[in-house]
């Protein structure tokens, strides 16, 4: 078996467009691909050829033979999935080049954040002969989440950024860092130097838990822990108090696994990764003895990936724990299922994490201060939908994380769709929610337009679907032209950083 794709895959498609006999699965043009957990190498069509290696941001995949013990497994999973699907035909992965009709004028697109989204959006508009893209980033460096909420020692990952510089060096490209858009510079004075502005804002706040006691002191957010973690200067002068044996995570997605994983792995391991000192620091002086990640649904409904599910369990010095009983109803045959059955028993180890089933969150106990969060025992019916049984359960912890979802913030001058977070948008083209037209020349592209779900590369497609509605819109004649730098509405206010982002804007210009 040749080349074997690995937990850092980040689903960006970028191997499956290298490869010369179409051997990696499912392809972006395949209906499977948003809802991969990763892509697959079929071991037996697989030329062993090397090109999908050097296509891959993150260095995910390896030759078979260069497999460490912990990856071993990923073998398995890629060869599983083609014994699957290769009965099926494969597909072509094609995506027309984008035609862009010539008005007299190169085209000039601000995109607002430079996060993935912001800067797949990038790369595919500077395809475009001509075309001048100024990004706008609130933060004094770029990246989004790749930065703030990728894990610290998930170092592969994060080498996707080294792709993101790449795109950054284009000369069509000018970035502008610590400029907050819609507190520095508003909507209307971008488009009135832009043809049109692509919003790559992501999701920076969090679903909040509706139950009792939810904001007492030691109940945070998966958001504000990552960004604790990670250094993010909103986040990272908090104090979290991990003084108590047990700490409770709500929620089981990727981002509960990587908190947990955090919280219990030998602070030692950490040294050395990007994580913020402070919080290496801290971790060191860390009581916790057990994490409990709460799922409110059963072991086959787990909201985390197999790739992450396998990286944790090869986690060095990570003892992971499930009570087999709670794993009793599941059906054989799923990866995710079968792996937790065969966990060994924790022995030895000072730390762990327990996986817990069917606790959907009641109510958080403490006086003063969180001390116990109590969960209703819940089934789930036919259509996967929770329901309570009546019986509750309450577990003594002294930190609870809820990692229950991001969510979009509104921005001055956009609509918003409060119950989905996100910006209203059809295709990426925002649309006022009162008449369903579209706003002239505004786009959304990323978490801001899908909501708060998809790996890195799930952007790609995202925003290159956004950006051939751009480029349809301006072959149409439905962009505005915007008036000449100076003629778009004045700012409001003349404080320091407004000036320092119309420079920014004047320069961009110029
Ligand atoms: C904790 C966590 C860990 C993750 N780990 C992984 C992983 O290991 N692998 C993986 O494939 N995926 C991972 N993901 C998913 C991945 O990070 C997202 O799919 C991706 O970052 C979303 O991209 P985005 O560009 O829409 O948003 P973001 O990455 O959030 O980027 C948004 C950018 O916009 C900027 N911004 C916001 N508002 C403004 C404004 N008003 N003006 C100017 N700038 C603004 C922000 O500062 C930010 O730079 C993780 C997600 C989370 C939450
Ligand atoms: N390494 C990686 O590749 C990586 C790492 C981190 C994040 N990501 C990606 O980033 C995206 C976001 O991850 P995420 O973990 O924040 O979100 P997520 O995958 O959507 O998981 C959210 C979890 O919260 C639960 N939940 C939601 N509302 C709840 C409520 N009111 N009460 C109790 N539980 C509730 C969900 O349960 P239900 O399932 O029952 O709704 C689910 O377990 C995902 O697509 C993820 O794959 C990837």
């Amino acid at each position: 078996m040749p080349h074997v794709v690995t937990q850092s895959c980040v689903g960006d498609g970028s191997c499956v467009f290298a490869c010369p006999v179409n051997c990696i699965q499912p392809t972006p043009d395949d209906p499977a691909f948003e809802l991969a957990e990763m892509l697959h190498i079929d071991p037996v069509t697989c030329v062993d050829c090397g090109a999908c290696v050097t296509a891959c941001p993150v260095d995910a995949i390896k030759p078979h033979t260069k497999l460490t013990a912990d990856e071993t497994a990923f073998a398995g999973i890629n060869a599983e999935y083609h014994s699957v699907t290769r009965a099926r035909a494969p597909m072509a992965p094609v995506r027309p080049p984008l035609r862009v009709r010539d008005r007299g004028e190169p085209l000039r697109v601000a995109i607002v954040g430079s996060g993935p989204a912001a800067m797949y959006a990038a790369d595919e508009l500077l395809t475009i002969p001509g075309l001048r893209v100024s990004i706008y980033e609130r933060r004094p460096v770029p990246d989004g989440l790749v930065r703030t909420g990728v894990a610290p020692d998930h170092r592969r990952t994060r080498r996707v950024s080294r792709q993101f510089e790449q795109i950054r060096r284009h000369p069509g490209l000018t970035m502008h860092y610590g400029v907050q858009v819609g507190r520095d510079v508003t909507h209307d004075e971008l488009l009135a130097g832009h043809h049109a502005v692509i919003y790559a804002v992501g999701a920076a706040t969090d679903r909040r838990l509706q139950v009792p006691g939810a904001e007492l002191p030691g109940a945070i957010p998966a958001t504000a822990l990552v960004g604790w973690y990670n250094g993010h200067p909103d986040h990272a002068g908090r104090t979290i108090d991990l003084s108590h044996r047990r700490a409770v995570v709500v929620g089981n997605g990727n981002v509960a696994l990587d908190i947990a994983r955090i919280l219990t792995v030998d602070p030692d391991t950490l040294a050395g990764s990007d994580i913020a000192p402070a919080a290496l620091e801290a971790l060191r002086g860390s009581r916790i003895e057990e994490v409990v990640v709460a799922a409110r649904r059963g072991p086959a409904h787990s909201a985390f990936t197999l790739p992450e599910l396998v990286g944790l369990v090869a986690s060095p010095g990570v003892a992971l724990a499930v009570d087999p009983q709670e794993l009793a109803a599941a059906a054989a045959g799923d990866p995710k299922i079968e792996l937790l059955r065969g966990l060994p028993p924790h022995t030895g180890s000072p730390r762990r994490i327990t996986l817990r089933y069917n606790l959907a969150p009641a109510a958080v106990r403490g006086d003063g201060r969180v001390e116990a969060m109590t969960f209703e025992r819940t089934t789930v019916d036919e259509r996967g939908a929770v329901v309570g049984t009546g019986e509750h359960e309450t577990i003594d912890a002294g930190l609870l994380v809820t990692s229950i979802g991001y969510r979009g913030v509104p921005l001055g001058g956009l609509p918003f769709d409060d119950a989905a977070g996100i910006v209203p948008n059809q295709d990426g083209r925002v649309v006022d929610p009162a008449t369903g037209a579209a706003v002239p020349g505004t786009y959304v592209v990323g978490w801001i337009k899908r909501g708060p779900s998809g790996f890195i590369g799930t952007n790609k497609g995202c925003s290159q679907d956004t950006v051939a509605a751009l480029v349809e819109d301006h072959n149409d004649g439905r962009l505005p032209s915007p008036p000449a730098i100076g003629d778009g509405p004045r700012p409001s206010a003349a404080v320091t950083h407004r000036r320092r982002a119309r420079r920014a804007l004047t320069r961009a210009l110029s």
